[in-house]
């Protein structure tokens, strides 16, 4: 399918000085329809929900809970009561992380090509609380090692948490298998899927994952919204972060009674804009269908990878078949630091990448690598797009010498 009309949608990629926008993995532009309905909000109905009860607070409410239920679809959830709207990935986890109550002794385990929201908070744990907090090593740097896996779970695992898709080199792990090894030892199981929900149809009941952490930036939603599905079951045994109004059913001066998720996480008054132009955001997507969306990245990166993979002063960072890096590019050049290349590219061409360690310090840093230039495409990106990336780093290269 042949999803180019839908780079109209998206207002600055249609003027006269519109940039060459390759940092998706980043933040994603958002469409004209998450704009507006973000504006609808704030425009026509800027109420409270869930506490007045004048008509304007329960259109708040109802379309507050439309979104919950989009966000639910969006990860394949069975009930709205199983998404609790966070501010991103990253709060998400962090609700885990403190809800889950692990005392001196409890073990938690990730992956070795984590974003730091995955990594600081087990660290931040181990340092209070008395945690063990244990690193799995990649199979020849990129690739999930199973059995590493099997061999490194013990009746003091409480958690495996790892990135479904890596934002480093667009790589994913494989996670059905990973969650049966887990739940066969009785270890719990998180997935950053902030790289994978936006990319790729996901599915949280089939994947029978406990617990799973997105954010609405990398699905063409606003900034500062996400959300955090969780299992009912373990979310009821979850201890929120994060307590006041909106999260109990009664209080009085001795004591008070919390609400059943996902309420009893929403404390205080919510980001209700946020909250509906997330569900704009992902109805927008399921409406294209992130197998388009897939299918279209891949055939953008294998363009790249095709063009740039004879440039000899280029490394690229991550497999080298360019169908397992999902809409991702991470490279260096020879004698240039990434940061550079980036700020190269954006002066001299208006073409817009990330660079340095893409907040997955660890991974670099055990490697000893300064960090990478990263291209990452998404829906709205065209061949033209890349081919102006490619060109411009030939050319650039060629200037150098
Ligand atoms: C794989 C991955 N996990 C987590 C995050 C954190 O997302 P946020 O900063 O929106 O919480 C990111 C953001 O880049 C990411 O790429």
């Amino acid at each position: 399918m042949d999803i180019s009309k839908y780079r109209k949608d998206f207002p600055i990629l249609n003027s006269d000085d519109s940039p060459v926008y390759l940092d998706s993995a980043c933040m994603t532009l958002r469409p004209q329809i998450v704009i507006d309905a973000i504006t609808d909000y704030y425009t026509n109905y800027p109420a409270c929900g869930g506490r007045s009860v004048h008509k304007l607070s329960w259109q708040v409410t109802e379309n507050f809970e439309m979104a919950r239920d989009s966000l639910r679809r969006f990860m394949g959830a069975e009930s709205p009561s199983e998404i609790v709207f966070t501010k991103n990935a990253t709060e998400s986890m962090n609700i885990v992380a403190n809800g889950l109550n692990l005392t001196k002794g409890d073990e938690v385990l990730t992956s070795d090509k984590e974003h730091n929201a995955n990594v600081v908070p087990w660290h931040h744990l181990a340092k209070y609380k008395g945690i063990k907090y244990d690193v799995l090593p990649a199979k020849d740097n990129y690739f999930f090692d199973i059995e590493a896996l099997k061999e490194s779970l013990s009746s003091k695992t409480k958690l495996f948490s790892f990135v479904h898709t890596s934002n480093l080199d667009g790589h994913s792990n494989p996670a059905k298998e990973i969650v049966e090894i887990c739940h066969d030892k009785g270890v719990k199981v998180m997935m950053d899927t902030a790289q994978s929900a936006p990319h790729k149809e996901i599915n949280v009941v089939d994947l029978d994952v406990d617990f799973a952490a997105v954010s609405a930036h990398k699905f063409c939603g606003p900034s500062g919204m996400g959300a955090l599905y969780g299992k009912f079951d373990e979310l009821k045994d979850l201890i929120p972060t994060y307590v006041g109004g909106s999260t109990v059913v009664n209080s009085t001066y001795k004591d008070y009674k919390l609400l059943p998720p996902p309420s009893c996480f929403e404390a205080g008054l919510q980001n209700y804009a946020g909250a509906i132009g997330s569900g704009a955001a992902a109805e927008y997507i399921m409406n294209i269908g992130r197998d388009n969306i897939q299918e279209h990245e891949n055939k953008l990166n294998k363009l790249m990878t095709k063009e740039l993979c004879d440039v000899e002063s280029l490394n690229l960072v991550g497999p080298s078949d360019a169908n397992q890096r999902g809409g991702i590019f991470s490279f260096n050049l020879d004698g240039w630091d990434p940061t550079e290349v980036a700020m190269h590219l954006d002066e001299e061409y208006n073409i817009a990448i990330r660079s340095g360690m893409h907040c997955v310090h660890s991974w670099f840093n055990s490697r000893g690598i300064d960090g990478t230039a990263r291209a990452s495409v998404y829906l709205y990106n065209n061949e033209e797009d890349v081919l102006s990336f490619t060109n411009a780093i030939k050319e650039s290269i060629d200037n150098r010498k």
